[in-house]
């Protein structure tokens, strides 16, 4: 019998990819790097999808490492994919659902509200007049905002906010507006929050990540340190990430001045470099026992090499 053959989709290809061939290498499953934006859907052919590389066939899992920005049409098409392939009973780490979960940041707000899951006070519209009036009463009780890119990544395009005049600056990126209140950090002055990765309900792997600056992100140059964790945040983040119906993901958590966790985003695509490094834990073998464990049990026991 073959080797399980996983598709790795992702425009450009790098280190993560590299971990992921390399860890499911260790058993036995090869891997194709594609791209979503490369599929073709074809009813001429039976499953109505070409991926490249595959010959015609299925893989016996996916992992989406990255989707392009493309048109609202070009997405459309890449998440058609990615939801048809579930649909056909091919594993899909994550799935369409849980990505549209949380690529929009306010969708993953509304699952966190409605799943009864701490998160800061947040407010999404395409009003500006509408906006102005959530900000001016928060600002009037006291409170900061946080303006974040509803499609935002990385830390990237994230303003605060604290006076009426700060915000008629603002130009929320594609005219929408998704306000948060601004969680004071615990110790004055000394930004923190934490990174969890849960797998399989199972939180793997959590670092710390401190800053001089109130943006904490690996990306944004923040100091990651691997850290123990309570059970409240445990429990937060694997609810967290079930709320999204995600397989796996990256759970941002702050503290705020009462003491209490709180969930700041969920990330169904979360990149784990700074995570690795600042933890040493294997991410891509954790990643690639989560395939072995869907993929059908006969392959599990003829091609696990440990
Ligand atoms: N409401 C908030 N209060 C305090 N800090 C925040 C808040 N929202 C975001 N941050 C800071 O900005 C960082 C990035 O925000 P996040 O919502 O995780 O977006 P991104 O997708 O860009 O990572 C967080 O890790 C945190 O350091
Ligand atoms: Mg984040």
């Amino acid at each position: 019998m073959a080797s399980p053959n996983i598709v790795i989709f992702n425009d450009t290809h790098g280190w993560h990819s590299r971990q992921l061939v390399d860890a499911l290498a260790r058993y036995d499953i090869k891997c194709t790097l594609a791209d979503l934006a490369d599929c073709t859907i074809d009813l001429d052919t039976p499953n109505g999808l070409v991926i490249p590389g595959l010959n015609g066939t299925l893989p016996d899992g996916v992992i989406v490492r990255g989707i392009a920005p493309g048109t609202l049409e070009q997405i459309t098409l890449r998440m058609d994919i990615l939801h048809t392939l579930a649909e056909l009973n091919v594993p899909v780490l994550n799935t369409a659902k849980a990505i549209e979960h949380t690529v929009d940041k306010a969708r993953t707000s509304l699952r966190l509200h409605l799943a009864g899951i701490n998160t800061p006070k947040t407010w999404a519209c395409e009003n500006n007049s509408k906006a102005r009036s959530i900000a001016e009463k928060q600002f009037t009780q006291g409170h900061t905002l946080v303006l974040k890119p509803l499609f935002g990544c990385q830390g990237k395009g994230i303003e605060k906010i604290t006076t009426l005049a700060e915000f008629e600056q603002q130009t929320p990126v594609g005219d929408a507006f998704y306000l948060q209140q601004y969680i004071e950090p615990f110790i004055p002055n000394q930004w923190q929050d934490w990174r969890l990765m849960v797998i399989d309900g199972q939180v793997i792997a959590a670092m710390s990540r401190h800053s001089k600056h109130w943006i904490t992100n690996f990306a944004q140059g923040a100091d990651c340190l691997a850290t123990t964790i309570n059970d409240d945040m445990t429990a937060l983040a694997i609810n967290a990430t079930r709320a999204v119906d995600a397989a796996y993901a990256g759970v941002d958590i702050i503290r705020t001045q009462d003491g209490d966790y709180t969930v700041l985003e969920v990330n169904s695509v979360p990149a784990w470099k700074g995570l690795h490094q600042a933890t040493g834990i294997d991410i891509a073998d954790q990643l690639a026992q989560a395939i072995v464990r869907r993929i059908t049990p006969s392959n599990i026991t003829e091609h696990a090499q440990h």
